[in-house]
């Protein structure tokens, strides 16, 4: 029972830090979860290559019709919006 008080706010604290995480880079879970680095850890994301954002969605566009991943259009910009802020630093 001494302890109960503290579990939970360790709990809400997970929760809460979790929300948040999300909300900023809703983006990164979905990169994540559809496992794009089995390919792209050894074909590293290319600046140089994909030189501006409309090509970086397009190129997210591409490989999420490939994988069948079904992500809907805000979905593909949420990537997209993660992946420029990760690797790519384009101007939007
Ligand atoms: C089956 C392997 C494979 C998987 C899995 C994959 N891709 Fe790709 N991706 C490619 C290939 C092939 C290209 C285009 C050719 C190249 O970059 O050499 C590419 C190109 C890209 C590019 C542009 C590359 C650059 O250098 O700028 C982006 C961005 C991208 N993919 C995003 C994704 C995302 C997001 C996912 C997860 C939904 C994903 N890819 C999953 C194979 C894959």
């Amino acid at each position: 029972m001494k302890h109960q008080p503290l579990i939970i706010m360790g709990l809400s604290t997970i929760l809460m830090s979790s929300a948040f995480a999300n909300d900023e880079m809703p983006g990164k879970a979905l990169h994540d979860d559809a496992n794009c680095l089995k390919c792209h850890a050894s074909k590293p994301y290319n600046p140089a290559k994909t030189n501006t954002f409309p090509k970086l969605v397009k190129a997210v566009s591409f490989c999420n019709d490939n994988l069948n991943s079904g992500w809907f259009e805000d979905e593909i910009h949420h990537v997209a919006e993660y992946l420029n802020a990760t690797y790519y630093h384009h101007p939007k």
